[in-house]
């Protein structure tokens, strides 16, 4: 049984074989106070002895004790008001105009499994055995609100996932102006931050920080989880690195306004906190009413960082994503938008369509431009029916021609914008999010739709629906080209206008459920201008992402290395493109940047028709390399070993959940003289076992692999005499390695 309740001291233990969890209920007030989160300790049947209280001068909740102020007590869910000074978890105000709250404890649940939360994506059980929940009850009699945290520990994984739900069982309303999803006080702070930083076309991007005195924080006001920052920090000790060391992530399953923050107060007490960001957020909790925050996913590595992006690998892979794509073999596509951007028709995509077959691609997907009149991005978003001059057999005739031709169909939309002059936009200009009387600021000329408001959802999917129904559309890529701006809904009372953001990406939520409930079949990819939605919440609906608008390979080394900290390979969209790169101008040799794209979903981002009978031929020999390793690349174990953020060197590998088999991946950058030897250290193969290196005869026993590494320098001794025929040195270099086990 993995959580445990102490009666007598009121305690809770969670934990399973590597961690344990622990609080307890505080006498007198009710609160509940932090003990540990950390490495698995023993259960005992009681914990008071990691009570930590000193007579310090502050306020204090009771009199006569000097030891009462929660500013200096760890806890769970910190209040605001009364005598903790630093950043709550929680703010409500009442009727009164107060924002004081007093939750106290009331009772606990613990089941079996977890549950899901309404209208919000999560983790989840397959089988009740996988994972047991407390929930904890807690009730503030003034306002006569119930906060109900909820606490799964998984059975076999280093997860505990929290969220909390407010229930209003007053007869006034209750506006909550912040509500984490979790909360906790680590007892020092010897930590530095380790986070996902960029812009478009540089997302995920590794940050790290030492933590100082003070606020430190990552958020969004964007209403996406954004570029600029993901959803997701670790905390890592001094001496972690990506194999060894303490690190503790945070992620939140969300893809709207976050806030990730640490607070490192003057006693080097860190309360970190993630949830829904509080700025420019409010939400009138009506009589009855249940306010459920998204979730949050905390996970402790004694491993490192790869340790750490292991755990959440493989949980957002199997108890994340969902439907028959989550296991299944993902397709070879290719996607037009850089070979052609809007300037295409019939005949030029069934040129495109043809060649790919013949190198082996398995998807043509149709991006931007299919649609009203769409020659650039000024137009026709919401005119969702096909372009007759572009497709005058429109999408249903090409989808079925696709398919005749021995390929499937995927469509591009942008379902949340529209475009002035659209049939949408002049119907019901009051649909856009704007606020009265002032300027609707656009982006990439657009407009977004106020996906608050159920109708305009339903609208939206109603034409969707048109289009969809009628064609031969196996893979959906999602767009999204803009970030919200004068954030007001037309429709919304003027005490809930605090509610937008979030009411929208619940509009989002809401018509990813709809279309994957009626069509199973669709792969969904996820895209916000690149990675701007690169996150949990996403890949609940849509198992992968494109990762970036960023093709060029050397830019991916760091998009990619950063984004799998959290995100598995199979979540990572990463194609080939063209050269000259459309984004940096850079020459990359095609081998080099199918030797990146492999480590993600892999598929092909150029015009193939335009390729010489050499490049086809590579690109065939890639596409078939890739079909027999990408079950490998998918389902194996990922380590990252050299990071692109420190040195000129990449390299990261997938091993095989037997261990027999692993794909490396190594790439320089720069191309120096007369260089120094290097080797590549590998991870997580069988010390013991014999492999073969790209099908070499020499044989090496993984232990040498792991400790020694490949030897990078080719041995020339048997050409020696040979100086001027040897291979000669350029950048932006990848090789593959490719290892298997040699049976005895
Ligand atoms: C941004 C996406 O990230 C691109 O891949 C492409 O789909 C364009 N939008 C189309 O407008």
């Amino acid at each position: 049984m993995p959580i445990k309740f102490n009666r007598e001291t009121m305690e809770f233990h969670l934990f399973n074989e590597n961690i344990s969890y622990l609080f307890r209920v505080l006498e007198k007030s009710n609160y509940l106070e932090h003990l540990y989160y950390g490495k698995k300790i023993n259960h005992r049947h009681s914990f008071h002895h990691l009570i930590e209280r000193d007579v310090r001068p502050s306020s204090n909740m009771f009199e006569n004790d000097h030891t009462s102020s929660l500013e200096h007590i760890k806890q769970e869910y910190p209040s605001y008001g009364s005598t903790d000074f630093r950043y709550p978890a929680h703010m409500i105000k009442n009727n009164l105009g107060s924002h004081i709250t007093d939750f106290q404890y009331e009772s606990y649940k613990i089941f079996k499994g977890k549950s899901q939360l309404e209208n919000l994506p999560a983790t989840y059980v397959e089988d009740l055995e996988e994972a047991d929940t407390l929930e904890i009850t807690l009730y503030d009699t003034i306002i006569k609100t119930k906060l109900i945290l909820s606490y799964t520990i998984y059975a076999d994984r280093n997860v505990i996932t929290r969220n909390a739900r407010f229930i209003n069982e007053n007869d006034d309303a209750v506006y909550i102006n912040n509500a984490m999803s979790t909360s906790i006080d680590l007892p020092d702070d010897q930590y530095e931050m380790v986070h996902l930083n960029g812009a478009w076309a540089r997302e995920t991007h590794m940050d790290t920080q030492k933590l100082s005195k003070g606020v430190q924080s990552i958020y969004s006001t964007r209403g996406a989880s954004s570029h600029v920052h993901n959803p997701f920090l670790a905390l890592k000790r001094f001496d972690a690195n990506e194999h060894s060391g303490e690190a503790i992530g945070f992620s939140l399953v969300y893809s709207g306004n976050f806030i990730g923050q640490v607070e490192v107060d003057t006693y080097g007490i860190s309360r970190v906190m993630m949830g829904i960001n509080p700025f420019q957020f409010t939400w009138k909790l009506t009589p009855q009413e249940t306010f459920q925050t998204p979730e949050c996913v905390m996970v402790y590595s004694e491993n490192g960082l790869n340790g750490l992006s292991q755990t959440y690998h493989d949980l957002y892979r199997k108890r994340l994503a969902r439907g028959k794509w989550r296991d299944q073999i993902r397709p070879i596509l290719i996607n037009n938008w850089e070979a052609t951007y809007f300037n295409f028709d019939e005949e030029k995509i069934l040129n495109i369509v043809k060649s790919s077959r013949d190198l082996g691609i398995e998807l043509f997907v149709l991006d931007d431009g299919w649609f009203g009149k769409r020659d650039d991005d000024s137009s026709s978003l919401g005119d969702w029916f096909e372009y007759d001059q572009k497709l005058p057999n429109g999408i249903n005739g090409l989808s079925e021609k696709v398919e005749a031709l021995g390929m499937k169909f995927g469509l591009w939309f942008e379902p949340e914008m529209v475009s002035k002059g659209t049939k949408l936009f002049d119907e019901h200009p009051d649909w856009i999010i704007s606020s009265p009387n002032r300027r609707a600021s656009h982006g990439r000329n657009q407009f977004v739709l106020d996906f608050s408001r159920k109708e305009v959802v339903d609208h939206i999917f109603m034409l969707m629906d048109n289009i969809i129904g009628k064609s031969k559309i196996s893979y959906i890529k999602w767009d999204m080209n803009r970030y919200i701006t004068e954030a007001y809904s037309q429709k919304l009372e003027i005490d809930q206008q605090g509610e937008v953001f979030h009411r929208y990406i619940l509009g989002v939520y809401d018509l990813y459920e709809r279309l994957i409930a009626k069509y199973p079949d669709i792969l969904f990819e996820s895209c916000a201008g690149g990675g701007a939605r690169f996150d949990p919440g996403m890949l609940f609906y849509a198992p992968q992402t494109w990762a970036s608008d960023n093709t060029d390979a050397v830019e991916r080394l760091k998009i990619q290395y950063g984004a799998s900290m959290v995100y598995p390979l199979s979540s990572i969209g990463s194609h080939v493109s063209a050269v000259p790169n459309h984004q940096v101008g850079r020459m990359t040799p095609l081998e080099t940047r199918a030797n990146v794209a492999y480590f993600g979903t892999f598929g092909y981002e150029l015009d193939v028709t335009q390729l010489s009978d050499a490049e086809k031929s590579a690109v065939k020999q890639q596409v078939f390399f890739f079909k027999e390793k990408r079950e490998l690349i998918h389902n194996g174990t990922f380590f990252r070993m050299q990071n692109p953020f420190e040195s000129n060197e990449t390299s990261w590998m997938v091993v095989s959940t037997d261990q027999s088999e692993a794909i490396v991946g190594y790439y320089k950058v720069l191309a120096k003289p007369n260089d120094k030897y290097s080797r590549v250290k590998l991870q997580g193969l069988d010390p013991n076992k014999l492999y073969t290196i790209n099908k070499s005869e020499t044989t090496h026993y993984g232990d040498e692999l792991m400790n020694i590494g490949i030897i990078l320098a080719e041995d020339y001794t048997d050409r020696a005499s040979e100086y001027w025929s040897r291979e000669h040195p350029h950048d932006y270099s990848a090789r593959i390695f490719v290892l298997e086990e040699h049976k005895r």
